[in-house]
């Protein structure tokens, strides 16, 4: 039985998002480290836990018993457009064994009117203002997210690139380390940010995947318009002060090669 605020012991964990880039690294940690993890997904064998937190189905039986919980799962196709409703459905759902819930977010939502940071920023006040202790996690960027983002548009004739937006990407696995960490601690609310090693212009990260993937050939600079667009160009989903991440844009890129990003 995990004993949250001291040494955790091993400790049964439900990961939402267990299935995703980021939540597949956590649910291997844990693992690692001996936890019973449970991990629901939608979609049957690929989670322990079939479930689905849009209508609530099956999300009892895997919340029930958990002592820790990382909740990672997001309605990322659709801008998080359920992502609240979602959330509440796992909040109602846990049992009283619950000592610590980790909510995993994105830097700078409360300064970014982006409708799906919008929506973000509602289910961390949901989850700080429930009655399970729990810690907010904000990340930057995976690295994985501009990676799909570029495998999709490298081979169109002129890739749109966001013009002047600077991104400092961090590896997924890099995060999902310090969610691990955090979740057997003590809910600590906020948690500090974590970000990756360098801010960089997004032209400099195309260049670096052209480099190795010889695409895209061509890229269109497309200027970002509104309090959104200005908003991510003035950085506000940075945190160069918390420039923690050690794999590099470059060495992710090397690393992947001319493969598909999360294959
Ligand atoms: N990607 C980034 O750059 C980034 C940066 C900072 C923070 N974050 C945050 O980190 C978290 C994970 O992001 P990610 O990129 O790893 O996500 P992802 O790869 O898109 O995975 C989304 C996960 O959510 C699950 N999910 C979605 N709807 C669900 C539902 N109705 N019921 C149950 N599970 C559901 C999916 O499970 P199934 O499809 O298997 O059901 C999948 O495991 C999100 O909260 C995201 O906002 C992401």
């Amino acid at each position: 039985m995990a004993t949250v605020g001291q040494a955790v012991g091993v400790a049964t964990v439900l990961v939402t998002g267990g299935s995703g880039t980021l939540g597949a690294h956590v649910t291997g940690i844990l693992r690692g480290r001996g936890h019973e993890v449970r991990v629901l997904s939608r979609r049957p064998g690929a989670g322990t836990h079939q479930g689905d937190l849009a209508t609530g189905d099956g999300v009892r039986a895997a919340a029930d018993g958990a002592e820790l919980v990382v909740h990672a799962a997001s309605d990322t196709r659709r801008m998080g457009r359920k992502d609240l409703a979602q959330t509440r459905t796992l909040l109602d759902a846990l049992s009283p064994a619950t000592a610590h819930l980790l909510y995993v977010s994105i830097v700078g939502i409360d300064r970014i009117p982006y409708a799906y940071y919008r929506r973000k920023l509602a289910c961390e006040a949901l989850v700080g203002a429930s009655a399970v202790p729990s810690t907010i996690l904000r990340a930057t960027q995976f690295h994985e997210l501009i990676a799909l983002v570029l495998s999709t548009v490298e081979r169109w004739p002129l890739a749109p690139l966001p013009a002047g937006f600077r991104f400092q990407t961090i590896a997924a696995a890099e995060v999902a380390a310090r969610v691990a960490a955090l979740v057997e601690g003590p809910p600590v609310g906020r948690a500090d940010d974590v970000g990756g090693p360098e801010v960089l212009d997004v032209s400099a990260m195309v260049r670096r995947w052209r480099a190795v993937r010889g695409r895209p050939r061509r890229t269109l600079p497309v200027p970002v318009p509104g309090r959104v667009g200005a908003a991510f160009r003035a950085g506000h989903h940075t945190c160069p002060d918390h420039a923690e991440g050690s794999q590099t844009w470059a060495a992710f890129v090397d690393a992947l090669g001319v493969g598909a990003p999360g294959a």
